[in-house]
Order: structure tokens, then C-alpha cells, then sequence
């Protein structure tokens, strides 16, 4: 079986990027999943901590065995956003194929610590296993923001600390701060392209460098990171928004209706809408 670490490889190679696609329910996880099969795309499935309280660990892993058992594709379960060393055992443990350790709240030695911990941990239990390490302060929340949030130079990924962050830990992916805030922002983000190529020229190549908070960021931005060397971006509140938007309409629609897949079918055609979206953007079409 392909394993993610040969995938990032292949679309840094290649110019495009896998897209990280959060979910707390089956149907959106399956939504993402189909999206992603019927434009032959990987499908990366992530759950925030939030999220994956919600989902159960053991129930998400046994959501991503039961999908690949069905749809011929390379499918990985993401911890995403993990803020602790134990809560990544964990999800190790349970066995997700991926992880992202964020202790980028904390000084750069503790993050350092932390996520070396993590990688060690993961790759000691199965070398397959991608570690994704955070460097730089991202704000926002997945939500669409209400007040505006600035991002200040002293939040941005240096490139220097982050060939020092990626040889001390041994991850395998890097999720940087380069003008990106989680949600849809009220100004338009403005992406530093020059400091992506930067951290790109510093770090090895089989090192993945992974853009957070692609939702609401304009396309021609999009495009320019993928070609400065981003290999996977994450997004959750323009599918969270797709499907909401969705099933509010669904409700609206069918005020009477009790039956909950049945109002669901409209929350998931307008997601599936967005997903298809992205992977056209990311030029994830026909990887696979
Ligand atoms: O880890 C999740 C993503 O970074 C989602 O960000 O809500 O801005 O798309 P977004
Ligand atoms: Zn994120």
C-alpha cells in the first residue's frame, strides 16, 4: 500500500497538493471520501480534538478501515491539531496514520522536546507513521471570524529555525505560518510566498511542508503556494460552511421532514460541491 510520506513526495515532484479535509460525522467523512474517489484523489481525513471527542478514536479509525475496505484509494486518518504529547499517544496508539503534534504555543525548546517525543514515539511503532510538526503562531479559529485578526511578523515560520525545528525532531511534515489565520478572515489573507520558497530551500525534500487554514484564501494564492513547494493544505471552515449552509436549506425546505438522512442528502451534495472544488484547485484530479 502507498503510504502518505511517498505521496507528499510525489506532489512536490509533481506541483500539487493533497487536500486535509476535517470531519466529525460519517456522512461528511464519507462525503469526503467519495469526493476524493470519484476524482481519483487521495483523501486525507483529519479530526481536531474537538472533533475526534466527538467521533471517538476508535470509531474514526474503524470509519477510515471500513472506507478503504469500499473505495479503491489511498485514504489517511489525520490527529489534527494535537496539543499534547499524551493526546497524540493516544490517537498513535489507537491508530491513526498520521499526526500532527501543534505545541507551537509553547517556546521553542518545549515544542522542540514535544514533538521530538512524538516522533520518536510514532516511528518507533510503525515507520509509516507521518509526524507533523508546527512552527510559527497561526490565530483564528475554523469558524467564520467576526472581528479582525492581525497577523504579526513575529508569528511568521522563519526559515533558519525551521531547518533547525526539522533536524531536531525528525518529523515528516512542517505546518508553517506564512500570513495564513484558521477560518474565513474578514481582510483577505495575504500569503508570503517568498518566505514559502525560503522554508522550502532550508528543509529536505522529503520533509512536507503543509499550509493550515486554506479556507478563504484566494485561488491565485492557492496556486502560488502549491508551486512554492506546499504539499498539503487543510481545509475545514469552507466544508464546515458548505455543509451547514447545506442542511439549513434542507430544513428549511422540508420543515416537516423527521428523518435525518433524508435531510442530510442536501447537506452533503453542497459539500461534496466544495470538495471537488479544492481537489480541481490543488490539482489533486487523477493522481491516483
Ligand atoms: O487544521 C485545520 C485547518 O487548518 C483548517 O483551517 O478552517 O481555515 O480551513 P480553515
Ligand atoms: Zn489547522
Amino acid at each position: 500500500m502507498i503510504i502518505f510520506k511517498d505521496i507528499l513526495l510525489q506532489a512536490l515532484k509533481e506541483h500539487w497538493a493533497t487536500g486535509h479535509f476535517n470531519f466529525s460525522e460519517l456522512d461528511q467523512a464519507r462525503a469526503i471520501v467519495e469526493a476524493c474517489a470519484e476524482l481519483r484523489s487521495p483523501a486525507i481525513l483529519g479530526t481536531s480534538e474537538g472533533e475526534r471527542n466527538h467521533v471517538g478514536l476508535t470509531e474514526a479509525v474503524a470509519i477510515r478501515d471500513a472506507f478503504r475496505k469500499d473505495f479503491n484509494i489511498p485514504i489517511f486518518l489525520n490527529a489534527d491539531h494535537t496539543k499534547s504529547v499524551e493526546a497524540a499517544k493516544a490517537a498513535i496508539d489507537a491508530g491513526y496514520d498520521s499526526i500532527h503534534i501543534d505545541l507551537s504555543a509553547l517556546s521553542f525548546e518545549e515544542n522542540v522536546a514535544g514533538t521530538k517525543e512524538i516522533a520518536a514515539y510514532a516511528h518507533g511503532k510503525n515507520s509509516e507513521i507521518s509526524v507533523e510538526g508546527e512552527l510559527g503562531y497561526l490565530r483564528g479559529e475554523s469558524k467564520i471570524q467576526k472581528e479582525k485578526i492581525e497577523v504579526r511578523s513575529e508569528d511568521y515560520t522563519h526559515p533558519d529555525q525551521a531547518k533547525i525545528f526539522v533536524e531536531r525532531t525528525g518529523v515528516d511534515r512542517l505546518a508553517i505560518v506564512v500570513g495564513n489565520i484558521h477560518g474565513i478572515s474578514l481582510d483577505e489573507p495575504n500569503l508570503d510566498i517568498e518566505r514559502i520558497r525560503a522554508i522550502r530551500g532550508c528543509i529536505p525534500e522529503e520533509v512536507a511542508l503543509v499550509l493550515h487554514a486554506g479556507s478563504g484564501i484566494p485561488d491565485a494564492q492557492i496556486k502560488a503556494a502549491i508551486e512554492a513547494g506546499i504539499a498539503n493544505i487543510h481545509i475545514n471552515t469552507d466544508i464546515r460552511v458548505a455543509y451547514m449552509s447545506g442542511l439549513r436549506r434542507s430544513l428549511e425546505e422540508h420543515a416537516d421532514e423527521v428523518v435525518i438522512y433524508k435531510l442530510d442528502t442536501g447537506a452533503i451534495e453542497s459539500l461534496k460541491a466544495v470538495l471537488k472544488e479544492k481537489l480541481l484547485l490543488f490539482n489533486s484530479v487523477n493522481r491516483i
